[in-house]
């Protein structure tokens, strides 16, 4: 059940009967994530600040330099999700290797990969930024120390994914399989509250986000699915919006309809975003919002992942317009 207003700890606890395993773990660890966001958020409400003090050079009381923001956010999600026994091993973005947890009782039964800063170059231009957490149930046996493979899952294994958006104000989005409900920050009172219940991206939209500056890289199908997107004809011309923060493009197009496309480029073989800890958990909440996410030809949770940080083409949004694109790829031009 979600009620507007409603708070994220009420919500948590009410449907915590919803997760295939009860024991209330997994409810721990949102809420967890929930406190860290809670810090960064207050932490990226400061940037314009802190940029300032570390621009001349000043230290801060402890005579610390002033850390970057998305160094500090990775440190206070890895710090709030240590030591609870919940979570044994945790992949970042910032972290060449994961970092193992010691499961000393054999409760430490899930994984997190997180991307705690998404979108760091927009903070100097005081542009929404994100953080993106993707969690599974390891798959190696409880109390033994944790492995790469319990993080190589694929994505259709998640338990749980959302992210949190340091925008006008501070969302956090979520899903446990179950839909995906949004909640909103109350700052003064420091209290998440139901905002958006079973959010739903509309099936068809009319927005196309991606970076058009790589154009001439892109491969024949995407060109050929931009020149559609800018065609006159039906509800056609559709809007170009990019904001080349991932977690704020994909929120928006939630919202209002439309799609993300991050495509392999003559440049980029690979595609840029990495599958485990920012199209994975981006694909399961749009999935679940009943939209669609592939990397232009099949779907992103059914992808077997071989490495920690390996990249892929994303694309993602809203049902009818994927369905579109998909077809571009198809055609023999189109690679
Ligand atoms: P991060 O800040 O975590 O490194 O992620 C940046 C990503 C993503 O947020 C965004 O959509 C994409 O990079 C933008 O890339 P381009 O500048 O190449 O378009
Ligand atoms: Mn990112
Ligand atoms: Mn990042």
């Amino acid at each position: 059940m979600s009620r507007k207003n409603q708070t994220l700890g009420e919500f948590i606890i009410e449907n915590q009967k919803e997760f295939q395993y009860t024991t209330g773990e997994l409810s721990r660890l949102i809420n967890s994530i929930r406190l860290a966001a809670k810090v960064v958020s207050h932490e990226v409400r400061k940037a314009g600040l802190v940029d300032i003090i570390g621009e001349t050079g000043e230290t801060n009381i402890q005579g610390e330099t002033q850390q970057k923001l998305d160094i500090l956010a990775n440190d206070m999600f890895i710090k709030t999700l240590t030591n609870r026994e919940i979570v044994c091993g945790i992949a970042s973005e910032e972290n060449d290797e994961f970092i193992p947890i010691e499961d000393r009782n054999g409760k430490n039964k899930y994984v997190v990969l997180i991307d705690p800063l998404d979108g760091s170059s927009n903070i100097d231009v005081n542009v929404s930024v994100g953080t993106i957490f993707s969690i599974y149930r390891r798959v190696t046996p409880p109390g033994t120390p944790v492995q790469q493979e319990d993080f190589l899952q694929p994505g259709n294994q998640q338990v749980a994914a959302g992210y949190i958006i340091y925008g006008t104000s501070t969302m956090l989005v979520y899903t446990t399989g179950y839909g995906v409900n949004g909640f909103t920050l109350n700052p003064a009172i420091g209290t998440f509250y139901m905002s958006h219940p079973d959010m739903k991206i509309p099936e068809n939209g009319n927005i196309y986000s991606v970076n058009e500056g790589n154009y001439v890289h892109f491969p024949q199908g995407v060109k050929d699915y931009i020149k559609y997107c800018q065609k006159e004809e039906g509800d056609r011309p559709y809007t170009s919006r990019y904001i080349g923060s991932l977690v704020s493009d994909i929120h928006r197009n939630i919202l209002k309809g439309g799609i993300y496309i991050y495509p392999t480029s003559s440049i980029k073989a690979q595609g840029k975003l990495r599958l485990l800890y920012e199209c994975n958990p981006m694909a399961f909440i749009v999935e679940q919002a009943g939209g669609s996410a592939s990397d232009g030809h099949k779907r992103i949770l059914d992808i077997e992942p071989s490495e920690l940080h390996e990249r892929c083409a994303f694309f993602c949004g809203s049902k009818n317009m994927m369905e579109t694109a998909e077809d571009f790829m198809k055609s023999p031009l189109a690679k």
